[in-house]
């Protein structure tokens, strides 16, 4: 199995992520996040909105629709712009992106060896004749079309009528949102720049090579901001716009790294003149070291005053910021940090996972950052044939809930169970039992204590009831387990 089988595998089995409408066979280009996937989905927007729109000063959120005016799209240049060169193989119809036709195997039936099948590694020629590929890689049997232009977008119609008139589009990047909402928020707002507007939402893309599971799809989510500043202005001797592009590209990479990403895992790329976008004058991505591969995570691009003054045009709406000590209008430059939601999960997945030997048994484990793991706190009764262990846990479990997302399971034996949680990188276990609650058959009374593991140490403290909410509370809030549990007596594991 690839490091992304083992991924998808555990995705599935332990509910973090679905093929959408598996039942129907799946569609291969949309994914459903189940019980624990929305929670990690959430726990990522979440601190990437508080830490970018909550925490500073100088950006504010916006949440504009999905649909809009399809004048937007002509505006931005999607409509025209917005495409891949597409082939189609005119046997098995099967269609491939032109630019990527030759970057997977390809299946060859070779006349040197009497037509037997072959598959070749990407890009390389036929060992046995020395052939290479120009039929199609899925069949090996037919012509690939001429290559035509693709447009990304997904078409609909807005209203009852299927006319041209209502013709719109699923918007294939949330900027386009930001941009047509400048002025309501400026005037809203009354900000001076540098400020920034950020979004988190829903894109759409008629991707013709959808694939490696969530890392490419048909609907995706972004984490977006169009930081807006002054051309004129210079910071640190250099143009506004290119040190702001400077410092998000640092901001960007160490907010991943703060949440857990191995740093050596990820990498800068520069686009070249013919990479960039046509609306950029400088885009460098972030790139994760993903099992297929180095492979963009999120970009950060100088857009320049491009968008602004397209919509400008095409609205007829000035689209300016005015500069009261020169008392003069200024059409912004604007610096985009653009994230996926879906693709930073998969890194944080990647990141986390790993395969331990704990006493000859293999443990799974993965190692979420505290604020991300999609369940903060177990709650595991020793045994589930003692009602007062069983009541105590289910009461202690919902005191927490009201904090942290929390979870009840008495469905196997305790090692089992701690396995289990692992596996899905709950940092913390809460076990009941006989000593807490006591025998009251026996006429000894309890405790009050429960048994803390942590997870990557798995190391266990007794800690007493009384304390567990403030003790929570250091540890989920930034304080280190070994500080935190030197005040507490061991418990044997
Ligand atoms: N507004 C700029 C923009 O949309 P992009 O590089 O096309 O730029 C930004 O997309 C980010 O959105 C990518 O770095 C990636 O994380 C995510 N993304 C783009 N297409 C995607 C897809 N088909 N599936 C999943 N994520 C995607």
């Amino acid at each position: 199995m690839t490091a992304m089988d083992v991924i998808v595998s555990l995705c599935k089995r332990r509910g973090f992520v679905f093929q959408s409408s598996e039942i129907y066979g799946g569609t291969g280009s949309c994914w459903d996040y189940g019980p624990l996937g929305v929670e990690l989905r959430n726990n990522i927007k979440r601190v990437w909105w508080r830490d970018f729109v909550q925490q500073r000063g100088d950006i504010v959120g916006l949440d504009a629709s999905i649909l809009m005016h399809s004048a937007v799209w002509k505006a931005s240049g999607h409509l025209d712009l917005f495409t891949d060169p597409m082939v189609d193989c005119r046997e098995c119809r099967r269609r491939f992106r032109a630019d990527q036709v030759d970057d997977q195997p390809w299946t060859h039936y070779c006349e040197a060896t009497k037509g037997n099948r072959f598959t070749v590694p990407a890009g390389e020629p036929c060992r046995h004749c020395g052939n290479r590929r120009t039929l199609c890689p899925e069949c090996g049997k037919g012509e690939l079309t001429p290559p035509r232009q693709f447009n990304l977008m997904f078409k609909t119609f807005m209203g009852p009528v299927e006319d041209d008139a209502t013709i719109t589009y699923l918007r294939p990047e949330t900027a386009q949102g930001i941009f047509v909402n400048f002025d309501n928020v400026l005037q809203a707002t009354r900000r001076k720049l540098p400020f920034g507007i950020a979004q988190i939402g829903k894109a759409f893309r008629n991707e013709i090579t959808p694939g490696n599971f969530i890392f490419r799809s048909r609907e995706f989510e972004q984490m977006e901001i169009e930081f807006f500043v002054n051309p004129q202005q210079t910071v640190a001797g250099q143009p506004a716009d290119e040190h702001w592009h400077d410092r998000w590209i640092a901001d960007c990479q160490a907010w991943f790294t703060r949440y857990g990403i191995d740093p050596g895992h990820l990498r800068l790329h520069e686009h070249d003149r013919n990479e960039l976008a046509h609306y950029a004058k400088r885009t460098v991505d972030i790139l994760y070291e993903f099992p297929m591969g180095w492979s963009e995570l999120m970009g950060i691009a100088n857009r320049t005053d491009y968008d602004l003054k397209q919509h400008a045009k095409f609205s007829g709406k000035a689209l300016t910021w005015f500069d009261e000590e020169r008392k003069e209008h200024v059409v912004p430059y604007v610096v985009e940090p653009s994230a996926g939601v879906d693709r930073a999960l998969l890194a944080f997945l990647l990141d986390a996972y790993r395969e331990e030997e704990v006493r000859g048994d293999k443990r799974v484990v993965l190692r979420f950052h505290p604020e991300l793991a999609p369940v903060k706190i177990a709650v595991l009764p020793l045994l589930k044939k003692r009602p007062e262990i069983v009541a105590t846990a289910h009461e202690l479990r919902a005191r927490l809930a009201r904090r942290w997302t929390t979870l009840y399971d008495d469905t196997a034996a305790i090692g089992r169970l701690y396995r289990r949680q692992d596996e899905v990188g709950t940092p913390y276990c809460v076990t009941v039992d006989v000593k807490t609650v006591g025998d009251t058959d026996k006429g000894e009374a309890g405790d009050q204590r429960v048994t803390i593991r942590e997870r990557d140490s798995m190391e266990q403290i007794r800690v007493p009831i009384a304390d567990l909410e403030r003790l929570f509370a250091q540890l989920l809030e930034g304080g280190a387990w070994p500080e935190v549990a030197a005040a507490y007596p061991r418990a044997a594991g």
